[in-house]
């Protein structure tokens, strides 16, 4: 890719930081959605990138940054969405969970929504979303799991409608199994490095690829836990 521009939604993670500084060693012009962009201020002076807040609980207020940021870009050939709420608690509080709604299912929807339509106008794109393993089955972290499972399924209409539209309009699910955020001192069997993850998820993007598990293990992971059967799945322990 070259003289092409895009967007990373969700600019203050780790990964999102990673991924930036991947695509800027491809010649990639970048925006950046981040909802502290003061912490981004160096990043952004290094990668020479245009930077905005972002709200992802306000719809309409991302919206319409997200909208303005594709101005400024003049349209962008790819949107990365990287934007995300997670925990676990037994007692399964309903503070908890409405976060996790309104960031990765609201807020989401919102981004999701808002980067397809400007697509269509633009006649072309991609857009690649981090959802999780945790979207093929329930599991302890309830409103985690389901909101995955709802990001999952709104790429896949989006995917359905780039084609019914007949618009080379690409649709990227990255299910992420697991990021070792300790910078190896996580588990090394199952956890993968930042700069692993956004290589093969970038690697998966430029192949014009539906679904990509990261990394690529994950896929027999994901394949077994969907075979088992209820009685042994719900008998999981995890605590
Ligand atoms: N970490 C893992 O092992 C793992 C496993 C499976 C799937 N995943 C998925 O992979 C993706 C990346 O994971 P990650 O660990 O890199 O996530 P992360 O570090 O928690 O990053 C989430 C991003 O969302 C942003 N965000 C959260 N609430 C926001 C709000 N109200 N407004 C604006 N931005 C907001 C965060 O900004 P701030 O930093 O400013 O809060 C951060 O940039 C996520 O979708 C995650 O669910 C991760």
């Amino acid at each position: 890719m070259s003289n092409l521009s895009a967007i990373i939604v969700g600019a203050n993670s780790a990964l999102s930081q990673q991924l930036a500084q991947q695509l800027h060693q491809q010649g990639i012009t970048l925006g950046l959605m981040a909802a502290d962009p003061n912490a981004l201020q160096p990043l952004q002076q290094q990668l020479g990138c245009k930077l905005v807040g972002l709200d992802i609980r306000d719809p309409q207020q991302c919206q319409q940054s997200f909208s303005e940021l594709w101005q400024q870009l003049d349209g962008a050939a790819l949107v990365i969405i990287n934007t995300a709420a997670t925990g676990l608690d037994l007692e399964l509080p309903w503070s908890l969970e409405q976060s996790i709604i309104d960031v990765n299912v609201q807020g989401f929807a919102a981004i999701a929504n808002v980067a397809f339509k400007q697509m269509v106008q633009q006649q072309y794109g991609q857009i690649g979303c981090f959802t999780s393993i945790a979207g093929e089955r329930g599991g302890p972290q309830v409103a985690f799991h389901a909101s995955k499972a709802f990001q999952q399924n709104y790429l896949q209409g989006l995917r359905l409608h780039a084609q019914r539209l007949k618009l080379p309009i690409t649709i990227t699910d990255l299910r992420l199994g697991y990021l070792d955020k300790m910078q190896g001192r996580g588990n090394r069997l199952w956890a993968a490095s930042l700069e692993k993850i956004a290589g093969q998820a970038l690697h998966g993007l430029q192949r014009g690829k539906s679904q990509l598990y990261l990394t690529k293990r994950w896929r027999l992971a994901a394949a077994i836990s969907n075979a088992l059967p209820e009685f042994i799945y719900n008998r999981r322990r995890y605590k």
